[in-house]
């Protein structure tokens, strides 16, 4: 006890600290270590959701938290009038475990799933994230299968659920095919600046009071150009982004 004191007290003066987790109780995944209360991961409607999003994808992200967030954001906005918008789809872990636990048949909602199916729109980066490799690194996620790259196993996947319509292409171009004019629930998660914010000011006049925009690459490092594009995007439109300690960020769209 007297030497992890020491240690402690030595550690900060150099301003660091020792995190001391308490076996059985923390919560290690996806960049995350928190002693918080994550009781949802035992809760049998979240496990069911979150293996239906196993189930879409083929494989455990041990996106936990991530997905808590998500299914919270998702069963707020179906208390909103409008429709759900998920741009980068992928295998579609996320929206199928909200499908899941939102009983989708049972609301009466459409929900638009945008995806190149092909990894990123090179075209769309910018200098930065081309000097990343952002390009090179989409190709070899599309060459392992962690791109899909057959929207036909997509198609197989949602097919249990009504009014989901999957729009193949990559975005800003396929935004008109989204015909609703009222969103509830907006997920952005393309890992590329322009389609983002291309998404956000395309659906924020559509965005009913109290929408949820929920961005999942906001707070990872290696998504920088993102998050400064979403900030930027974000005070022209005069709102700001929460970062969430999951590394998503989240937007409410006022009330006002
Ligand atoms: C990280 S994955 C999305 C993961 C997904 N949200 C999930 O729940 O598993 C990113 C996806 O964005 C797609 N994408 C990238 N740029 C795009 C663009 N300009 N238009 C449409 N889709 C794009 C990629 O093809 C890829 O499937």
């Amino acid at each position: 006890m007297k030497a992890r004191k020491r240690i402690n007290a030595v550690l900060a003066l150099a301003g660091y600290s020792l995190y001391r987790s308490r076996r059985g109780r923390t919560y290690e995944h996806d960049g995350l270590i928190t002693d918080h209360n994550h009781e949802f991961v035992r809760d049998p409607h979240f496990e069911s959701a979150y293996r239906r999003g196993v189930q879409a994808s083929h494989v455990d992200y041990q996106i936990e938290w991530r997905t808590h967030i998500a299914l919270w954001a998702a069963f707020t906005a179906s208390k909103l009038p409008g429709d759900f918008v998920e741009c980068g789809v992928n295998w579609g872990f996320l929206s199928s475990a909200i499908m899941e636990y939102l009983d989708w048949n049972k609301l009466n909602r459409h929900f638009f799933l945008l995806d190149t199916f092909n990894g990123l729109s090179e075209d769309l980066l910018n200098e930065e994230e081309r000097a990343a490799g952002a390009a090179e690194n989409s190709r070899k996620m599309v060459q392992r299968g962690k791109y899909n790259a057959d929207v036909e196993t997509v198609r197989n996947n949602f097919s249990g659920w009504q009014n989901v319509k999957i729009i193949q292409g990559a975005v800003p171009g396929t935004l008109n095919q989204v015909t609703t004019e009222r969103v509830a629930y907006l997920h952005i998660d393309m890992n590329c600046a322009a389609p983002e914010v291309a998404a956000l000011e395309f659906f924020w006049p559509k965005l009913v009071p109290g929408a949820m925009v929920l961005l999942d690459d906001y707070g990872f490092p290696q998504h920088e150009p993102q998050k400064r594009a979403i900030d930027a995007c974000a005070e022209k439109l005069g709102v700001m982004a929460a970062s969430l300690p999951t590394g998503q960020g989240l937007i409410i769209k006022p009330a006002i």
